[in-house]
């Protein structure tokens, strides 16, 4: 078949920049749509990109006036508050060939005491969990835990969407009250909140792709939450990872059975089957994999740092998901490691005001990098000149046989870019741990 398909993309950042080159790959593939998508991502493309900046990530309706306009062959709904506006029911209500979790199984991201009641319901290895509407009760329970134990940790967490910095580690019984008291600040995503021990090991992120019966898991990868070097500072959206993550094979056996077959298999028997991409941030604790949470869509920074190694067209994939037919589907991936990094404006996650529309340079030179991908988000183009319009700007990828070469590739382009006036954050110690790993021969 020849490059005929036109492939829908909804999602704004340096992920669905990631997912779009993916479908550029496909021989299937002929034109793309990004909505809303940013400058960048339409820049200097093999393949027709086309961006629709109208698309609002809250609101379906709009995605349905771009789809109706375009007649797309696939939209991949990839962005978490797309999913939980029911950006992939409406599409699909309209006869459109929809790649995602419907909204009630994207739930499993977007009300985290949902997901931690259903991974009850069918015995998903977790940590301890109480959830809260009331903030006099939640630090009445944190006030017994501390009492019994405290040297302890625990996690509170806003129950919906946060762009990723709804998790509040307090590391004693101040810090807790702090974070229970910051809930509010998260508006109706933070009115409900989870209180969970606090697990300790290294974090790792996986993905499967599903069809609501079967499933097949990619490489894991790592992400790096922190704004500065060895996670110091505020969370944020996420600041680099590295593929493939420190996981050993009992470990990723315990993931593929323990919490991504459970969670399919539980989906399904609920009658509310799971069609999209699952994705489990996990921990190993104590030589076990416990669930941190399940995600509904590729994790950012991760899928920029996993995504490239498929080798396997990924329209095809993703079609066969749609189809009901995944385990028919080979898919192969490349064994590169790869390190991303984020570019971000200073200031990030807090106020970085000052940044936006100074020009970034250098990008075109890291276009022409070898072993180097170079994702766009907070990007404006404007005659072929580029300017900071965000937090989170872009992500450099850089992949080789292993963790050295793959974060030389990475940090030599990073040293490329430049924003007006040093304005340019990035982190410079992403997989620290698996250098240090790969020179002890581990
Ligand atoms: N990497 C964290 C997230 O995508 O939520």
């Amino acid at each position: 078949m020849g490059e005929s398909l036109t492939v829908m993309i909804v999602g704004a950042g340096a992920r669905e920049h990631t997912i779009s080159a993916a479908y550029e790959k496909s021989k299937r593939v002929g034109k793309i749509i990004v909505a809303p998508g940013n400058d960048f991502i339409a820049f200097k493309r093999k393949k027709e990109v086309v961006l629709e900046k109208s698309g609002n990530l809250k609101d379906a309706n709009s995605f349905l006036e771009i789809a109706k306009k375009h007649r797309p062959d696939l939209i991949d709904v990839a962005q978490d508050d797309a999913l939980a506006a029911g950006t992939v029911d409406l599409l699909q209500s309209h006869g459109f060939n929809v790649f995602g979790p419907k909204k009630s199984a994207a739930r499993i991201e977007w009300d985290k005491k949902w997901s931690r009641e259903f991974m009850q319901r069918h015995e998903i290895p977790m940590p301890e969990f109480q959830s809260f509407n009331s903030e006099s009760e939640a630090m009445q329970y944190v006030n017994g835990l501390y009492s019994k134990n405290p040297a302890r940790q625990v996690y509170v967490k806003a129950a919906g969407l946060c762009a990723g910095k709804g998790a509040l580690k307090s590391e004693n019984l101040e810090e807790a009250m702090q974070n229970i008291k910051q809930m509010k600040e998260f508006g109706s995503s933070g009115e409900t909140f989870v209180i969970e021990d606090g697990l300790v090991g290294e974090e790792f992120s996986y993905y499967a792709l599903s069809d609501g019966n079967s499933f097949h898991c990619f490489s894991s990868a790592q992400d790096n939450k922190r704004v500065f070097n060895f996670d110091e500072g505020d969370q944020t959206g996420g600041m680099g990872a590295v593929s493939p993550a420190k996981v050993t094979q009992e470990i990723a056996g315990q993931i593929e059975t323990e919490q991504i077959a459970k969670a399919i298999e539980g989906m399904k028997k609920e009658g509310n089957p799971y069609v999209g991409v699952l994705y489990l941030g996990g921990i190993a604790d104590n030589g076990k994999s416990m669930n941190i949470e399940y995600n509904a869509r590729w994790g950012d920074p991760e899928c920029q740092a996993v995504l490239p190694s498929v080798e396997t067209d990924y329209a095809e994939i993703v079609l066969s998901c749609i189809e009901g037919n995944l385990a028919n589907v080979k898919i192969k991936q490349d064994d590169k490691v790869r390190v991303c990094v984020v570019g971000a404006s200073k200031g990030y996650p807090n106020d970085y005001s000052k940044v936006k529309g100074k020009q970034i340079f250098g990008l075109e030179d890291v276009l022409k990098c070898r072993d180097v991908h170079l994702f766009s988000a907070g990007i404006e183009v404007k005659d072929e000149k580029f300017f900071a319009k965000g937090g989170r700007l872009f992500s450099v990828v850089g992949e080789g046989e292993n963790i050295v070469k793959a974060r030389q590739a990475a940090y030599s382009a990073m040293a490329l870019i430049n924003i007006e006036g040093n304005n340019l954050h990035y982190r410079t110690d992403i997989g620290w741990r698996d250098v240090e790993r790969h020179l002890k021969g581990k």
